[in-house]
């Protein structure tokens, strides 16, 4: 079986990501899988859960919150003890309160705990019951926000920065035994989280992520933009100076 074309068993870390259950969907195309949700539960992951059923799927549902530490480990043993899993999406995260989350140490630290701490402990779990198994990928939802800091929300950039530098060290490390990461980096994205805020410039839909994903995956990339032209924008970006940079309306 190829893990990457012919997806069987998929572990969307983050069960009711918009763009995690995108993903999964363009990963099983118009083929039933095994689909291993894990998430906070709640409620939505049930109804998520009954929804993927209802298309064919078939589903298992696991517990785990990012801010409860013992949750962790116990949830990537409850993925796996159903069979090998292909790929798993890491898709769960927050955004935060950009002016809270620097001036509060403590929604500061729960930020980092969310979006950096338990992706990085998960992912230290996967990969090694990928290499245990000898096959697997991830698809890790990382963010332009991770690039260069800006003032406007630096805290939640930071928290993209250091899940990104991981998973793109963790690819090299995994690279001999065949595991692959992909790393995506989508800018302004249409889903629950960025309801209300007024959509930033090459703003994209979860489809539109996914579809990159799933074609930089299947195509053997290791880091994907969505848009393609946010590479260019961000590569510009990064070196533009700091005294030009703070006063872009960005
Ligand atoms: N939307 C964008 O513009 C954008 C852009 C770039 C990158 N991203 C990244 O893409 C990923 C998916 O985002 P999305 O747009 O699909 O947003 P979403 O639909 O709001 O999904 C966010 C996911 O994170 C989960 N989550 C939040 N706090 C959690 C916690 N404490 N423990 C466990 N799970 C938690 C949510 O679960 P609940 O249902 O329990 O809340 C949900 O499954 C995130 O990592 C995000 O940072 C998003």
């Amino acid at each position: 079986m190829d893990a990457v074309g012919d997806v069987q068993r998929v572990l969307l870390l983050g069960g009711t990501s918009e763009i995690g259950l995108a993903v999964v969907r363009r990963l099983a195309g118009e083929r039933k899988v095994a689909v291993v949700l894990a998430g906070r539960p709640t409620p939505r992951l049930d109804e998520t859960a009954q929804e993927l059923r209802g298309e064919g799927h078939a589903v298992e549902v696991v517990g785990f919150d990012g801010t409860d530490r013992a949750s962790w480990a116990p949830a990537v043993e409850s993925s796996f003890s159903g069979g090998d899993v292909d790929v798993a999406v890491v898709a769960f995260g927050a955004l935060g309160d950009a002016e809270r989350d620097w001036q509060d140490a403590a929604a500061a630290a729960d930020l980092v705990t969310v979006n950096t701490t338990a992706p990085v402990a998960l992912g230290v779990d996967v990969a090694a019951r990928f290499r245990r198994q000898g096959h697997g990928a991830f698809v890790v939802l990382s963010s332009v926000a991770g690039e260069r800091p800006r003032r406007s929300n630096f805290a939640y950039g930071a928290t993209k920065a250091g899940l990104d530098a991981f998973f793109t060290g963790l690819r090299e490390a995994l690279r001999p035994e065949g595991i692959r990461v992909l790393v995506v980096r989508p800018g302004f994205v249409r889903t629950k989280m960025t309801e209300g805020l007024s959509a930033a410039p090459l703003a994209v839909d979860a489809a539109a992520v996914a579809e990159a994903a799933v074609t930089g995956l299947r195509g053997g990339r290791e880091t994907v933009w969505v848009p393609g032209a946010m590479r260019y924008v961000m590569s510009i970006l990064r070196h533009v100076p700091s005294a030009i940079f703070r006063r872009l309306p960005i």
